[in-house]
């Protein structure tokens, strides 16, 4: 931990101590920016003023429903300050232009919940994801002049345009999905861009790597055969691609990785990785998958978007520096239009030095101009790379137009046909209904 850290955290509890009217427990602010390079200092700026800068993965809504008994309250904090590694006022201090802010559900066995084997038990994965969209929108509704709401590339350069803040949402895991497509396309209609195929447990769609934050780097016992996407995973792919959603490949195992490159028609992303030969870490990416990825016949013309978590960098330098050697390593495989950034600020205990917060952005900048990218290599890994990915993504979506919505479900479910619907002897139902109702279940218990 740096000085301005120690110094930041001693203040704090001072105030919490005594008290003071004029300061809440919660004004953390971010006076400490220190630059990398101060001589490239003033060109970052203007790079950040000329471009938009995208970050991919960031947990706001799980901060605030972490700390808040009554999660809007939070909202109008985020003008002046909010603990994490996000507000307003850092965030315009950064040069950030787009956020994807993560609407998530902690995996069941967060909660000491069980799924079961088939992934049937129920749990409130559901109600979460929805109460983090509800944040969001509800923050979007409240700074009308600072914010604006994007679902794809266009709408985010017109933010940019505009000088609002573009925000995205994305899902972590498809535990949030309850098993039922249904249930994405809903979230998909109120603005979800990207899916993360699995957070740090597995799903009945797809395979996790486990090992997420916080932990030594261990990966989790398989629950699927082949430790991939199941068939109903693929399926979830197919269904991504038909309704212009981004794959998101972070936080999966390798095989999952693996399968879901092979299904997808468009663009894949891993929100928030680095690269595994860098630092050995199940969360950052093999080169053999990174091979998968870029231009050229039978790769995907995906992108690695880089993460900012000193474990997954180098729980031994963990330093802008070090962040951009992943990002270095990456685009020697995939190219250099193939990169980005995406921090997992607010999901982490503690970010890289020179990128603790959002607004320390200019000093990424400044460490990419030290080696020397270009303006425009910089325009692309700052955001102009991930714009294309959507169009991409988007692309794909407008030739799939004509299929119509996936009529799949999860096949153990034991819940359709909803025959407990009729009510106490079949009340509810019409006599026509009645009939098959009897008849289904006579062929059921015949089986
Ligand atoms: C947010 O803060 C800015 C700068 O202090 C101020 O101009 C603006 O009115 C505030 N907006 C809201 C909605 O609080
Ligand atoms: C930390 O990483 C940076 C960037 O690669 C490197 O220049 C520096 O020498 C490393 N420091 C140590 C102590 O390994």
């Amino acid at each position: 931990m740096k000085l301005q850290h120690l110094i930041g955290v001693y203040l704090l509890s001072i105030t919490a101590v005594l008290g003071s009217p004029s300061q809440t427990p919660f004004d953390i602010t971010s006076s400490d920016y220190v630059p990398l390079h101060p001589e490239l200092e003033a060109r970052s700026r203007e790079i950040l003023a000329k471009y938009p800068l995208i970050d991919t993965h960031i947990d706001l809504p799980a901060t605030m429903r972490t700390i808040h008994r009554r999660p809007m309250d939070a909202i109008p904090k985020l003008n002046s300050s909010h603990p994490g590694h996000f507000d307003l006022p850092r965030a315009k201090a950064g040069g950030l232009a787009g956020a994807f802010f993560t609407a998530n559900a902690p995996c069941p066995g967060g909660f000491g919940r069980d799924v079961g084997p088939d992934f049937l038990e129920p749990t409130e994965t559901v109600q979460h994801v929805l109460e983090s969209i509800d944040l969001v929108k509800n923050t979007l509704a409240y700074y009308p002049a600072l914010m604006k709401a994007a679902r794809n590339a266009a709408d985010v350069r017109e933010a940019f345009s505009e000088g609002k803040l573009a925000v995205l949402m994305g899902l972590e895991g498809t535990h949030g999905l309850a098993n039922s497509l249904s249930t994405l396309r809903m979230y998909v209609e109120l603005g979800v861009r990207y899916v993360t195929l699995t957070h740090v447990c597995h799903s009945s769609f797809a395979s996790s790597n486990g090992g997420g934050a916080g932990t030594s780097g261990s990966t989790i016992p398989p629950a699927h055969p082949g430790n991939g996407l199941t068939a109903w995973g693929i399926e979830l792919v197919h269904e991504l691609n038909r309704l212009g959603v981004m794959v998101d490949l972070s936080h999966t195992s390798d095989n999952t990785a693996r399968d879901a490159i092979k299904a997808s028609k468009a663009p894949v992303v891993w929100t928030h990785s680095g690269a595994r030969t860098i630092n050995n870490h199940p969360r950052n990416v093999p080169d053999d998958i990174l091979r998968m990825i870029g231009d050229g016949p039978g790769k995907n013309p995906g992108i690695v978007l880089s993460v900012l978590f000193s474990t997954f960098i180098d729980p031994n330098n963990a330093t802008t520096a070090r962040v951009v050697d992943h990002i270095e390593h990456i685009a020697s495989i995939v190219g250099k239009s193939h990169v980005g950034l995406g921090s997992d600020f607010n999901g982490i205990s503690l970010a890289v030095d020179y990128m603790e917060d959002v607004s320390k952005w200019p000093n990424m900048i400044q460490e990419l101009l030290y080696r020397k990218w270009t303006e425009s290599e910089i325009a692309g890994i700052m955001g102009g790379n991930l714009l294309r990915v959507m169009e991409e993504v988007e692309t794909v979506q407008a030739g799939l137009a004509h299929l119509p919505a996936s009529p799949e479900i999860y096949h153990k479910r034991t819940d359709l046909p909803a025959h407990e619907w009729g009510g106490p002897n079949m009340a509810y139902l019409a006599p026509d209904v009645q009939k098959i109702v009897v008849q289904q279940k006579r062929l059921r218990d015949e089986l």
